[in-house]
């Protein structure tokens, strides 16, 4: 069966922007995530504490997180080690996230880790995150193909996912991070993570929309009990580090299909789609969103 309601991860301020080669102005951003508040999304991702010269387009977390206070919703950020726990928490962040790879090629080219150095990495970052009591998502990305690697085995991405759970993630994003997955593959991971004893209730789903196929990603990973699931407002995003990767999964197709369903998200599909058109506008280009575009043109 499908669940009554599902929790929509909004990536499109962290995931979107950091791949958009328009420089955005830190007071745009901030209005972009209120407006995707102000449209019922009740988790809005809103940047990270990386190295500046890695992720140039998040380089003004500091400037930016402090215009957010205020906000009734959760605004979780992306930390890779100590020193980005120190510049979130400094910050009064709550909800960080550490951000994983179930291959070595993506590893190395997004983190300067192996798998093994980057949950070393990861290991303190969650202890400390959690005796602040922050809520610590994980994400963890190539869990079906790699660019460099190709389809990447099950049993691989199980066993990360299990090391991000032990270390003491409260919640783990599974990344289609180039948008090559197709239903079954999403299905057998399920199943394998289900057999490994992994929460499905403590999973969510994090489509790339490369090849057309996130949709149905989403709903066979619902029939499989997940309720929480990534998207980005107007389909902004991709990967810096990862060649192919486009934009994720569009909060306005996934919000069409699930009220669709009879599936309640809190979200104002009309609302949310006049800020993709708004942070369109901003970007100089249309929102790559089916759902945008025919809303739009209405
Ligand atoms: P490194 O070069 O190995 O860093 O990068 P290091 O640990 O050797 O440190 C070198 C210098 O960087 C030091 O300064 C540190 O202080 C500084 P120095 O002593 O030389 O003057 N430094 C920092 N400065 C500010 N903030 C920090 C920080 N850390 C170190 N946090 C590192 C390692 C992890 C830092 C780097 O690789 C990095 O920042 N990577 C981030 C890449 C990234 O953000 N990628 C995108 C997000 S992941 C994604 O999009 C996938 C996802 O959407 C899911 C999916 O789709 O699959 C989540
Ligand atoms: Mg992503």
């Amino acid at each position: 069966g499908l669940p009554a309601r599902v929790r929509i991860h909004e990536v499109g301020a962290r995931d979107g922007l950091q791949n958009e080669s328009a420089v955005v102005p830190t007071e745009v951003k901030a209005e972009f995530v209120r407006r995707l508040v102000d449209a019922g999304l009740t988790t809005v991702e809103a940047t990270s504490f990386v190295h500046p010269k890695w992720v140039p387009q998040l380089a003004d977390a500091e400037q930016l997180y402090p215009m957010l206070a205020g906000l009734d919703a959760h605004l979780p950020v992306l930390v890779p080690n100590d020193r980005g726990l120190d510049r979130a928490l400094a910050l009064g962040a709550r909800r960080i996230a550490v951000f994983g790879s179930a291959t070595e090629s993506f590893a190395k080219a997004n983190l300067n880790r192996t798998v093994e150095e980057s949950l070393a990495m990861f290991t303190p970052v969650v202890a400390r995150a959690k005796e602040e009591q922050a809520h610590v998502r994980g994400y963890l990305s190539m869990c079906f193909g790699d660019p460099w690697e190709g389809p990447v085995p099950v049993a691989q991405v199980v066993r990360v996912c299990r090391a991000l759970f032990d270390m003491g993630c409260d919640e783990l994003s599974l990344g289609d991070t180039i948008g090559v997955a197709t239903p079954g593959h999403v299905q057998a991971l399920l199943a394998a993570l289900n057999e490994a004893g992994v929460p499905t209730d403590r999973l969510g789903v994090h489509f790339h929309d490369t090849y057309g196929q996130a949709l149905a990603n989403t709903l066979a990973a619902l029939q499989h009990g997940v309720t929480t699931v990534d998207a980005s407002a107007g389909g902004l995003g991709g990967c810096p580090y990862a060649k192919s990767a486009t934009g994720n999964l569009a909060t306005e197709d996934l919000v069409w299909m699930l009220h669709g369903l009879g599936i309640e998200t809190g979200v104002d599909l009309g609302r949310l789609t006049a800020t993709s058109g708004w942070m369109a506008g901003q970007l100089g280009r249309p929102s790559p969103s089916r759902t945008v575009r025919a809303l739009s043109h209405k």
